[in-house]
């Protein structure tokens, strides 16, 4: 390949520069400003959710979910196995202690299964963490079920996910409370940021007040609780109201990715990630796993694509299996230990997933040739 092709990399549109511009030209360029407020505002309309707060990473945003559903020191929360490491971390900050559940196979996300048997053993665990892994939609019916049994809060890590759905309801909009990330890689990007999203608006208010260092309205600087320097600035809300001019636009770009994958690849002992058929993924990443008894490893996969100046990467090493949380419980998928998120990471790969023109139509072909050729 001529040129690199990534993974998945940030793609400006042009609209972002105006809201920059705007926020130069008026000196709105601290952490407040009509862009952040417009930005929150069309994140809202487009999740359909009456409350968001932009702050300056996901991770953030996770961070302030727990702490609204008022995880503190020495509760145990529940969290998908099969993720990034900042969907456990937070629970980290807030002092407890993650417990991890398993995937399931139709989408590789939380497994209601796991998640009841995790229940039988901890049942008062103060949050539960689902993830919609890159950008497939979790079982939310049967999770939201359990959590409404137990009376848990659902904090629904979206942060792969925005502009997919289930059931015709948005990613984000189911839980207590949503995040959103827009990271450099993210389908949108702000170059850095997250968003909290939720209905509970009071709390919205509370969380904002704890973003930014949790000033009491007084004339001198008062502090009742912690606070955090968490917001998301003006400028860095600029660009998130561009890209949002073009989050439709990137997930056909993704969808279509996605299925010339999945076409190409029919022949082949591989299998593209699966979603359920009443969901709408945003395909972030176009992931695969081979199948069992092939002697094609996804490491050689890549390997071979990055001797082709082509960056793949392994599906996320569970946070069970990560030495940092060794010590944390974990529940399986199947009774009998089947662990499917072990299983993912052994088989799976992401592929090359970048928008146009970054990764044009036909540098994919030949993206697609360089793989089949390794089976
Ligand atoms: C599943 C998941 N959760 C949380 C995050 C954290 O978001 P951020 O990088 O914006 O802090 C990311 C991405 O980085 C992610 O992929």
């Amino acid at each position: 390949m001529q040129r690199r092709i990534y993974l998945s990399s940030p793609c400006m549109n042009g609209a972002e520069q105006e809201f920059i511009k705007e926020a130069f030209d008026t000196n709105w360029v601290a952490p407040l400003g009509k862009n952040v407020t417009e930005f929150e505002n069309e994140i809202m309309a487009y999740s359909g959710v009456s409350g968001a707060v932009a702050m300056n990473a996901g991770t953030a945003a996770i961070h302030m979910a727990l702490r609204a559903v008022g995880v503190t020191a020495g509760d145990v929360v529940f969290c998908q196995s099969l993720t990034f490491s900042a969907s456990a971390n937070p629970i980290v900050y807030q002092g407890a202690t993650p417990v991890f559940i398993d995937s399931e196979p139709d989408t590789w996300n939380m497994s209601p299964e796991a998640l009841k048997r995790a229940f039988k053993k901890y049942p008062h665990p103060k949050a539960v963490v689902v993830v919609h892994l890159y950008g497939t939609p979790a079982k939310m019916d049967e999770i939201m079920a359990l959590c409404k049994e137990h009376n848990v809060p659902l904090i629904e890590d979206a942060a792969e996910g925005l502009g997919g759905s289930y059931k015709g309801k948005k990613l984000g909009a189911f839980g207590d409370f949503g995040i959103y990330s827009f990271n450099g890689n993210k389908i949108i990007t702000t170059s850095g940021g997250g968003m909290l999203v939720g209905n509970d608006t009071e709390k919205l208010k509370t969380v904002l007040k704890w973003i930014t260092q949790s000033r009491e309205p007084a004339p001198w600087y008062q502090h009742e609780e912690l606070g955090y320097n968490y917001r998301m600035s003006n400028i860095v809300a600029g660009i998130g109201r561009g890209q949002m001019t073009a989050l439709v636009d990137h997930v056909a770009q993704k969808t279509k990715i996605y299925h010339t994958y999945k076409e190409a690849f029919c022949d082949l002992p591989v299998t593209m990630q699966p979603y359920l058929e009443e969901t709408v993924p945003n395909h972030w990443l176009s992931v695969f796993t081979i199948d069992e008894g092939c002697d094609v490893s996804p490491l050689s996969i890549m390997e071979t694509l990055q001797k082709e100046n082509v960056e793949s990467r392994p599906v996320w090493k569970p946070m069970h299996m990560q030495p940092f949380y060794a010590s944390c419980d974990f529940f399986a998928h199947g009774e009998e230990g089947e662990c499917i998120s072990e299983d993912v990471f052994a088989r799976g790969l992401c592929l090359p997933s970048d928008f146009y023109p970054q990764m044009t139509q036909k540098e994919q072909n030949e993206i697609i040739e360089i793989i089949k050729g390794l089976f």
